[in-house]
This record gives structure tokens, C-alpha cells and sequence, in this order.
């Protein structure tokens, strides 16, 4: 089988091609344009996918060396996501599946990291627990079986890259931020700086990173350190204030991720969202996990950030099982991952 798989929903216009499970070509164009914003512009992001979403789709295919006439099926994000991002990617995938005369499947945007993992190899195996941290979310799923999937926490205020990104923008690091406090953090003493932990609740699996965020901003107030402020942080300040700041938001991540594989008797955590690109978290997570005799996966950085060949695998693996999208499926901002099976 092999399937088209676009991406829209936030800052990234992406297509690919996936033929039973492998991937042919992914193509992901990162619009630049929201780097002086400090954040993602929605109306910007719309406009940019309008602009690309045409040439990416012929970039996936030439690469791939398919041709349209040559697909089963068309995959696109339907949400969560920015609803005018997602719009262009949905019409667009919707009227180039009618017009060819195949089945288009809406994706959860969720799921498409929630698999991600299954793009590479060796893939992981059921039943695994999964760490999803990107810009806009921070979730710990328990899954079952293909799409048997239990929500068991999510974040309640900030997302884990969306804390990178605000402490990156304090510190006058741009956007997004997450990249450059990793790198700043190597030179660093995450001990310098005793950030808060949040823990919330004993047997909570939800996140809060609000706290940890506002911590760094008093901290930088109190010593005078921000970027407005009299005194610029040396290089050395720097990168301990991103070292101690990444050690707090990566040990609460692990040990909740490793805390919900103990209770539901897991063994194999599977890492996924752009944060997962997190040289600390990957190799803390690989420590933990290797004590406990636990199977870590994460896939490679082009799988790791929003991209087209995820969406793609989880439309193929649904057209698999017959399932696909009536041609009247809205956009949907904050669509639920539905617990399925
Ligand atoms: O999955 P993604 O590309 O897009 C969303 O769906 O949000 O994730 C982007 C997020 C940004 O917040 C970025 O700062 C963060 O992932 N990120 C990182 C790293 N690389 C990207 N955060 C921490 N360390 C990294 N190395
Ligand atoms: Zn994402």
C-alpha cells in the first residue's frame, strides 16, 4: 500500500510517502518567518503553508518516484493544531484524493507521534508507554495494542518545549529555543541552580512546567540578568542558568515516564515530539530504562519534529484496517486523542 501523508498544523509544511510501512521520502519545509516573533504566528503560518503545501507534495512524490496515479490513499493532519495551518492541508488533501479517486484518512495529530517510532528500526514492541513533548503538548500515553491507547497524563498549563522556548526567549536565545539551551546547557552545571521540581500530586502522571518557567524569570530579575537588565549573564551564567533549568524540566519527564512503565508493568518506553531530540532527556531516559531492563525507542530528528511521514504511516495503518474519512471532516483545533481499540 502506499500512502500520501501531509502535515500542517503548526509551523512545518510537510508531505511523504510511505509503501507498507517504509518510508519512501519526507519532505519538511520549517517556515522561518516566526523566528523575530518569538513564537508562531497563526495568520503567517496559514499563509506560508498556501505558499508550499503545493511544492512540497510534488517534491514527496518526484523523490519518492511515485505518481499520484500510484497512491491508495491520501493521510493528513486533522488536528490538534493551529485550524487555519490545518485547513490548507485538509482541503488540499481532500480535493487531491477526490479528484484522484481514493480514500483520504483524517489523522490525530497525536497519534502520528504517538507511531513515530514505528517509522524506524527495530520497531518497538505492544504494549509501550509513550512520551509525547513538543511545542504545544507534554503526554504520557499507555499503549495497548495499535490504537488501543490510554491517555494516563498531559500537561496542565505549559507545554515541555513551549517552557524551552520561553526561558530561550528570556534569556534573548530566539525561537524556537529548545535547540539552543540543549547546546548551552553541555557547557553547564545543572547543579548550579536549584530550579523547582513538579512533581503535582504522588500518583499524578500529569506535568506542570508554568512554575519551573516562572522560577527562571525571578531568578534572572533578582540578579539582574535579563536581557533589558543593567548587567548581561556571562557565557558561564548562561549556559549553568540553561544546564540547571533543563536538569529540572528532564527529571521530572523521566521519572514520570519510568513511574508510569513500573505501575502498568511495561517494558518498552517509547520517546517521541520535538523535545525528544533532547540530548539530556535521551540520555537520562537511556540510563533509567537500561536499569530497569527497559526497551527505549526514539526515532531520528525528522521524525522526532512535525513531519509527513508519521501522518502517513498512521493513515496507512488505518486504511489497513478499512478505516478512512468521509470528504466532510472539519478541522478540529483541539481534537482529543480518543482512546480506540
Ligand atoms: O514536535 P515539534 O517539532 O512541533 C510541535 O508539534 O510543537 O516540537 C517543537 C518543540 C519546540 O518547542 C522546540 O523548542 C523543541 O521542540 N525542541 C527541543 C529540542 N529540539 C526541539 N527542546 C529541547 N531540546 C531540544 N534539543
Ligand atoms: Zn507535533
Amino acid at each position: 500500500m502506499t500512502v500520501l501523508g501531509i502535515e500542517t498544523s503548526c509551523d512545518e509544511t510537510s508531505a511523504a510517502v510511505v509503501a507498507d510501512g517504509k518510508v519512501l521520502s519526507n519532505i519538511i519545509s520549517s517556515q522561518l518567518v516566526h523566528a523575530k516573533f518569538g513564537g508562531v504566528v497563526p495568520e503567517l503560518a496559514s499563509r506560508a503553508h498556501m505558499r508550499m503545501i503545493i511544492d512540497v507534495v510534488d517534491e514527496a512524490l518526484a523523490k519518492a518516484g511515485v505518481s499520484k496515479e500510484k497512491l491508495d490513499g491520501i493521510a493528513v493532519t486533522q488536528g490538534p493544531g493551529l485550524v487555519g495551518s490545518l485547513l490548507v492541508g485538509l482541503s488540499f488533501a481532500k480535493a487531491l484524493a477526490y479528484g484522484l479517486g481514493i480514500p483520504f484518512i483524517g489523522v490525530n495529530h497525536m497519534e502520528g507521534h504517538l507511531y513515530s517510532t514505528f517509522l524506524e528500526d527495530p520497531q518497538p514492541e505492544y504494549p509501550f508507554i509513550a512520551l509525547i513533548v513538543s511545542g504545544g503538548h507534554s503526554m504520557l500515553v499507555h499503549v495497548k495494542q495499535p490504537f488501543d491507547q490510554q491517555l494516563l497524563g498531559q500537561t496542565r498549563d505549559d507545554a515541555a518545549g513551549e517552557a524551552f522556548d520561553k526561558v530561550a526567549k528570556m534569556l534573548g536565545l530566539g525561537y524556537p529555543g529548545g535547540p539552543a539551551i540543549d547546546k548551552l546547557a553541555r557547557e553547564g552545571n545543572p547543579k548550579a541552580i536549584d530550579f523547582p521540581r513538579s512533581f503535582l500530586e504522588e500518583d499524578s502522571f500529569d506535568f506542570s512546567f508554568s512554575g519551573i518557567k516562572t522560577s527562571v524569570l525571578y531568578y534572572l530579575r533578582k540578579n539582574n540578568l535579563l536581557p533589558l537588565g543593567n548587567s548581561k549573564p556571562t557565557e558561564k551564567a548562561m549556559a549553568d542558568i540553561c544546564a540547571s533549568f533543563q536538569a529540572s524540566v528532564v527529571e521530572v519527564l523521566v521519572t514520570k515516564t519510568v513511574a508510569a512503565a513500573e505501575q502498568y508493568g511495561v517494558k518498552t518506553i517509547c520517546l517521541a515530539g520535538g523535545v525528544s531530540a533532547n540530548s539530556l532527556l535521551r540520555t537520562e531516559m537511556k540510563r533509567e530504562s537500561d536499569r530497569l531492563g527497559i526497551a527505549l525507542h526514539f526515532p531520528r530528528l525528522e521524525y522526532c519534529m512535525d513531519n509527513g511521514a508519521m501522518i502517513a504511516l498512521v493513515g496507512e495503518m488505518k486504511l489497513a484496517s478499512g478505516i478512512s474519512s468521509p470528504f466532510d471532516l472539519k478541522a478540529v483545533a483541539n481534537l482529543p486523542m480518543e482512546a480506540e481499540g
